[in-house]
């Protein structure tokens, strides 16, 4: 990783590629929206009708905003601002976490850099530490490590809840999709992203096309847009509605409900003009559990049992030591 792109490795049509314009061109106006104040406290019809809204974001988008998800934001902007400390810290000052392989608890990575995932040259700092069952935290800045440790329980709560009507929504008992996947000790991350602008005319990325290894992630950004997800095959910009947070279904949802509910590919592409910062708390199943879909879901499936399982901690393994493109991790256990 540097500070100028490295040396050119990419396939002869990356100059071609212009992930800005379809940005432009693409709205996100119809991502669904999900009030989470009524999936928790609505009486039974309101209630009712947000667990069918909530099936329906899961099976059509794998993607959807949040609102009344008391996530507080000064607590969302204090780890924001936590986080540009540390993306200014000298290098000396995160030299052992940029030396972190993928496994490592916390791993800082600054500069343009080849992805891991299909070669796409990208430009990103970003800060991922592992938050659950074992709290991890850089050093420094000093007031990072409460404000992590704030987030991640508030956000990690969150996503259990969620994850409990997600089980509803496709017709299983409200604890089913937490039991199968021992989520009270689930894996459990938290990641910072900083994408400074960048006019190069290399076709640099952000973040090239993936599907989140995890169950469930929540997202934010600091204003600044650039996250795509693809919807009936189109790359949409999202744009967040005031207030809201995003919610990304993973690769372990798609496993876990047989296929009914899709990991989304998402990737973000930079600004020309503006820095733009995005955070994510991602949560998977507990390492050591055996991920295979509900039984009750494989027996109604007219094609039965869409993967046969893997454990958590292997596939992660594989997704991160494979060169995959886009969705294809998911490969190994169809
Ligand atoms: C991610 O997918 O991990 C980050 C996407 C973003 O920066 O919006
Ligand atoms: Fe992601």
């Amino acid at each position: 990783m540097g500070m100028t792109p490295p040396a050119n490795r990419h396939s002869p049509d990356r100059q071609n590629r212009d992930y800005g314009d379809c940005a432009r061109t693409c709205s996100g106006d119809a991502i669904p929206v999900v009030d989470l104040g009524v999936l928790l406290n609505g009486d039974a019809e309101q209630r009712s009708q947000a667990i069918r809204d909530l099936g329906r974001a899961c099976e059509d988008w794998g993607f959807f905003m949040v609102i009344n998800h008391g996530v507080p934001e000064a607590l969302q902007e204090a780890v924001m601002d936590a986080c540009k400390e540390l993306y200014s810290l000298p290098r000396e000052e995160k030299a052992e976490y940029i030396a972190a392989g993928p496994k490592g608890p916390i791993r800082v990575g600054t500069g343009f850099f080849y992805s891991d995932v299909d070669d796409t040259l990208c430009r990103r700092d970003f800060v991922k530490m592992i938050v659950h069952p074992e709290f991890h935290c850089p050093a420094k800045p000093a007031k990072l490590r409460e404000i992590a440790m704030e987030y991640s329980t508030c956000t990690r709560g969150l996503l259990l809840e969620l994850a409990k009507a997600i089980s509803e929504s496709l017709g299983l008992d409200n604890g089913c999709i937490s039991e199968a996947l021992n989520l009270e000790s689930c894996f459990q991350i938290l990641v910072g992203n900083n994408y400074p602008p960048y006019t190069g005319s290399d076709g640099a990325m952000g973040i090239s096309a993936h599907s989140d290894h995890g169950l469930l992630t929540l997202l934010f950004q600091n204003g600044v847009d650039g996250l795509q997800v693809k919807h009936n095959g189109q790359w949409l910009l999202a744009k967040p509605v005031v207030g809201s947070l995003f919610i990304i279904t993973g690769d372990q949802m798609e496993i876990v409900s047989n296929g009914r509910y899709k990991a989304v590919l998402h990737r973000a592409v930079i600004s020309g003009e503006q820095t733009r910062m995005s955070f994510v708390s991602l949560i998977g199943p507990c390492l050591d559990t055996f991920v295979e879909p509900v039984q009750e879901l494989a027996q109604e499936a007219p094609q039965g049992m869409e993967f046969h399982g893997i454990k958590y901690r292997d596939y992660m393994e594989h997704q991160q030591s494979s060169k995959i493109n886009e969705k294809a991790a998911l490969d190994i256990v169809r």
